[in-house]
């Protein structure tokens, strides 16, 4: 490589990328930069044309000193260095650029809900043996590495007072000869109303001869409602439970739950705002029933859900439940087989949470439907906004949206939005 390869300038960031990133220009070329933040001043050095290293030379207007020692190095939380009130407004911006890419303009975006630090209470860890120490902790940004969890922003106190405990467990898994595979060792945690429910996940385990360790280790993890090894049940010294308006559930080990308590709360109060006076409700992507018990102390729901498992914890709950009208639960795979335009006929309204892909073939069917009310909720703005033009081209209004930054210091967006159409 010539001297001539490289080269130095100082560059302004122009605005962050879809990604949480920094944008420089320089020439004809644009590239984004990782930690930096909209009208920082950088000195960048560029090796063939691309950045290689920059120092920060002056802060832009809306940087703050990222409150964790991981910050950089740990891939969870890549826009610390940015105030909660850019924040706040770079993720309503996100969805209104979704929304016009798709045609969709003067929508009401509502402010941003954003949730406290340490009250993430679902989350995933990956162990790894490395140099014969056991790592506990996140990935990398843009890399396998791992970065060990001594120190998280983010997790709400019961997890956070887990973690030696979990390190523990995990180092049973990785030491010793009962794997045939060395791989990393993957924990699912989601901290219930009754305390945490844990899910490893390694694989060539001997599971029978380590049961009897694990157990012993396991006892020594603070407020522990379940543990779970693969499919096993390791031992349960009392069922996880969630408490979803008047009902309680037990989720399935690695159920999905929504990110944090205030997350799902405000989630919560929007989609029973958007479901109006509704009396007749389809919950589609209903997983264990966050919103589907809520909406149904006022009115008749069923439940359609693509996992078993969580099909028959919320058909369970239902069963044993007081103080909802009529309910029911059903398995679909809603990819596949959309509840269709006829079979949404008993519905006046429909919730409409679908995973990150959104749910294409669904929307058309509501929008080919008579139902008037879609209370969605969405963690991808791109399919969201895909699945919007569907609904509208149907005749729905998009009232609002509603950011819930449940996903602090992520470039991770979730919002809830109200459609309604005339009669
Ligand atoms: C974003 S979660 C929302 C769950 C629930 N509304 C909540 O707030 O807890 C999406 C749900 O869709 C389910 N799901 C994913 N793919 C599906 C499919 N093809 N058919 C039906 N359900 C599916 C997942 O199991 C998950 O429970």
């Amino acid at each position: 490589m010539s001297e001539s390869d490289s080269q130095s300038a100082r560059l302004s960031v122009t605005a962050l990328g879809h990604r949480g990133e920094g944008l420089i220009s320089y020439g004809d070329a644009q590239h984004y930069l990782p930690l930096t933040a909209p009208g920082d001043e950088l000195q960048v050095e560029f090796t063939a044309g691309s950045p290689k290293n920059w120092t920060l030379m002056q802060p832009g207007p809306d940087r703050v000193t990222p409150p964790c020692g991981h910050f950089g190095a740990c891939g969870g939380c890549g826009l610390q260095h940015l105030s909660d009130i850019f924040v706040a407004r770079w993720k309503a911006a996100q969805i209104a650029r979704a929304l016009h890419h798709h045609g969709i303009g003067a929508v009401d975006i509502r402010p941003t809900r954003t949730v406290p630090a340490a009250s993430r209470r679902r989350v995933g860890f990956t162990a790894r043996m490395i140099s014969g120490q056991t790592i506990l902790g996140f990935q990398a940004a843009r890399s396998h590495r791992l970065v060990a969890v001594e120190q998280c922003e983010i997790l709400n106190p019961d997890i956070a007072a887990a973690l030696p405990g979990l390190r523990l467990v995990a180092d049973l898994l990785l030491s010793g000869d009962r794997r045939k595979k060395k791989s990393d060792v993957r924990i699912a945690v989601n901290d219930t109303d009754t305390g945490l429910d844990i899910l490893l996940r390694a694989d060539g385990i001997d599971e029978f001869a380590i049961l009897p360790p694990l157990t012993e280790r396991a006892g020594g993890l603070p407020n522990l409602a379940r543990l779970s090894l693969n499919d096993t049940l390791v031992m349960c010294p009392h069922p996880p439970v969630m408490r979803f308006g008047a009902v309680s559930v037990t989720p399935p080990p690695g159920a999905f739950l929504q990110a944090s308590r205030a997350g799902e709360m405000a989630l919560r109060g929007l989609v029973l705002e958007a479901l109006g006076e509704a009396r007749r409700i389809a919950d589609l992507f209903a997983g264990c029933g966050t919103f589907s018990f809520p909406a149904a102390a006022q009115a008749q729901l069923v439940a359609v859900e693509g996992d078993e498992a969580m099909v028959r914890a919320l058909d369970h709950a239902a069963r044993h439940a007081q103080g909802i009208r009529k309910f029911k639960a059903l398995r679909r795979d809603l990819f596949r087989k959309p509840l269709s335009a006829d079979e949404l006929k008993p519905f006046d309204a429909v919730i409409f949470d679908p995973p990150r892909a959104g749910g294409a073939a669904q929307a058309a069917e509501i929008a080919a439907s008579a139902v008037r009310r879609v209370a969605a909720v969405s963690c991808a703005p791109a399919t969201f906004a895909r699945d919007a033009r569907l609904l509208i081209d149907g005749g729905f209004t998009l009232n609002w949206v509603v950011p819930v930054d449940q996903f602090r210091w992520s470039a991770h967006i979730e919002l809830a939005a109200e459609f309604t159409r005339p009669d």
